[in-house]
């Protein structure tokens, strides 16, 4: 099948190259030529595992190339809509801009019978506005929200745990189409959910609206462990045994970030406001507070166990990516808290094993170097993202090089008895302190 990709970004670029991956003829589309000469060249804008052999892959088969010129996409049948929709600024709504433009610039290249998609996370609602004109010139529209997690974008774009097509009322057509793109992705047991248009978009938000709350559920949980002497995680444990809760994202610590979960409950709650159902997400906002005050609370357990203020302090500050296995910045609690120590006169040396470049483009203020140049001499460390490197730290060795054994564990992600084994005064988020 021959596709086109609009919009190369996170969601676009692994798009495009599973697509071609999965046997289709693809050429991905975006207005940025560095980008597209990048991606042309077979490097990856973004760290994601797995995408440049995927990249490479496409590239050599020629069933994929990239392109600034949206004409290129005409010859395609089925065309993906795959731009960004960030947070406006000033507001808290869905910036609509590129999705209106990537159609309004495709439109003129559609023949009778394409079929776009529209991927995007959008306000419910959008497929609908956005049908007319497409219909007008004999094509037709789809919503198929997209569920990929950053860090595993190219596991689950080419093994998806469901499928879910919004479609216009009798078009049985897009869903054939729609199957035969994802034919080789499809196994016997995955679920495909033909639906409207609406509830495809709200399929998406809700999803995310959901495992936002199950995040600030269990930081709240933190806040009240933190007075009463109790321990989340083992709290966590405890409740995810029951099969209806389930263990997964119960992990207490710094919140979440990333281009996606914060910007769409955020985007949700506008659109809730507009249709006059304000009051049936009016939690969201408790979810955001909970979410933003975790970082605050990382901030002032360093500024207290290093006894009332973090000037002129070395503070060791382990992770800038919101998560991971990804070099994404984007509001991200670790490089928030960076900011924060920061700008509370601390001599921050912030690490990541791949976000520096990202971070230091947001904040050329703070200062950058290697895991070895942050812990030298360091009087805390504070451990924001979870990555595999910090995790499998040895404490004993860390001990050696940092001026003072306190550890923050934003991610309660290490060994607490093995670090206060070690001579570290441990500190987690919602359990006690440990130290020998
Ligand atoms: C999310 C959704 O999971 C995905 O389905 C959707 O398509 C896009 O948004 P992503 O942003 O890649 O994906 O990251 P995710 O793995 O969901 O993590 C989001 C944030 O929550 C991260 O900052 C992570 O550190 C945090 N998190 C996750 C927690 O704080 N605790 C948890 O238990 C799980």
């Amino acid at each position: 099948m021959r596709i086109s990709v609009i919009g190369c970004g996170y969601l676009g670029a692994v798009h495009a190259a599973s697509l071609a991956h999965l046997g289709h003829d693809v050429v991905g589309i975006d207005v940025d030529p560095e980008k597209v000469e990048n991606l042309s060249a077979g490097r990856a804008p973004i760290f994601e595992p797995g995408l440049p052999d995927l990249l490479a892959e496409g590239l050599e088969s020629t069933r994929l190339r990239f392109s600034t010129d949206i004409a290129d996409a005409a010859g395609a049948h089925v065309h993906f809509i795959a731009v960004g929709t960030p947070q406006l600024a000033g507001s808290t709504g869905a910036d609509m801009r590129f999705v209106d433009a990537a159609v309004a610039s495709l439109i003129p290249h559609l023949r009778g019978g394409d079929l776009v998609v529209g991927k995007s996370t959008v306000p419910v609602g959008t497929a609908a506005r956005l049908a007319p004109d497409i219909e007008a010139v004999g094509a037709r529209l789809a919503w198929n929200p997209e569920f990929l997690r950053e860090g595993y974008a190219v596991t689950d774009t080419i093994a998806p745990d469901r499928l879910v097509y919004g479609i216009a009322d009798g078009d049985d057509i897009a869903v054939d189409e729609l199957n035969e793109v994802y034919a080789a992705a499809i196994e016997s047991d995955t679920p495909v959910i033909v639906t409207d248009y609406a509830t495809a978009e709200l399929v998406k938000v809700a999803a995310n609206s959901f495992l936002a709350t199950k995040i600030s559920f269990i930081n709240a949980m933190a806040e009240i462990a933190e007075v009463t002497g109790a321990d989340v995680t083992k709290l966590a444990d405890a409740i995810g045994y029951d099969k209806r809760i389930g263990r997964k994202f119960l992990n207490a610590g710094v919140g979440f970030g990333g281009g996606c979960l914060p910007k769409d409950i955020r985007a949700f709650t506008a659109r809730a406001e507009e249709l006059g159902r304000s009051d049936s997400v009016a939690f969201l906002k408790e979810v955001d507070a909970i979410n933003l005050r975790r970082r605050e609370r990382v901030v002032e357990l360093v500024i207290e166990r290093l006894g009332g203020s973090a000037f002129q302090k070395k503070v060791a500050v382990l992770g800038l990516a919101f998560k991971p296995n990804s070099d994404d910045v984007r509001d991200s609690p670790a490089l928030d808290v960076a900011v924060r120590l920061h700008g509370l006169g601390a001599n921050v040396v912030a690490t990541d094993p791949e976000a520096i470049a990202n971070s230091r483009r947001l904040h050329p203020q703070l200062t950058f170097g290697t895991v070895e140049e942050a812990l030298a001499g360091a009087d805390a460390v504070v451990v924001v993202t979870e990555w595999k490197q910090y995790r499998h730290l040895d404490p004993r060795e860390v001990a050696a090089v940092v001026a003072n054994p306190l550890v923050i564990d934003a991610r309660n992600c290490l060994d607490a008895e093995a670090w206060a084994d070690a001579g570290w005064e441990y500190v987690g988020l919602g359990r006690r302190p440990l130290s020998r």
